[in-house]
């Protein structure tokens, strides 16, 4: 009984997310905008590293992820980042281009892109905090 493959498997794995997450970042470091908001930039090593497993286990791959972070609560750990529409739409940028530039090659390139972009679209969305909401005020960020 054949299950479907995993955007993982489809994609070629760990190497695949690896390419991505490293050309994303390569973009971010040289954003105005985007780099000062990593604690860690211009080392953006570990955030590489964090999004790389993330994105592999969110796709089906390995569960490292998780081993080593925990719960990804995105919502919760980007809390501390400004988030409004211009970063949103700034990440997204990087991030769909990333896209385009790794899978130019692969086959059913456009149709993986396309799966890709459809999550990170409503995803940076989710994780705008610039909403006015009790949840994005300071003494919730604090209850971390
Ligand atoms: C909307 C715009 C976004 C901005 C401005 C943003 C910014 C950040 C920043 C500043 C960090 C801390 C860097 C670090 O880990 O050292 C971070 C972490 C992270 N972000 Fe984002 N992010 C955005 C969207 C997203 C999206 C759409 C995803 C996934 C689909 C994502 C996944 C992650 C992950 C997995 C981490 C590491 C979490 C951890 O384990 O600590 N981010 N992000």
């Amino acid at each position: 009984m054949g299950t479907e493959p995993t955007m993982y498997e489809r994609a070629g794995g760990q190497e695949f997310f690896a390419r991505l997450v490293k050309t994303f970042y390569d973009r971010v470091a040289g954003d105005d905008l985007l780099a000062p908001l990593y604690p860690e930039h211009p080392d953006f090593t570990g955030a590489r590293h964090r999004l790389t497993m993330f994105l592999v286990q969110y796709w089906g791959g390995p569960a490292d992820y998780s081993v080593e972070r925990g719960h990804p609560a995105l919502r919760m750990r980007h809390l501390p980042f400004a988030i409004g529409p211009a970063q949103r739409d700034r990440w997204l940028l990087h991030m769909a281009t990333a896209i385009e530039v790794t899978t130019a090659d692969l086959p059913d390139g456009a149709e993986l892109a396309a799966e890709l972009l459809g999550y990170f679209r409503p995803t940076a969305e989710h994780l705008r905090n610039d909403t006015g909401l009790p949840i994005t005020s300071p003494s919730f960020r604090n209850m971390e």
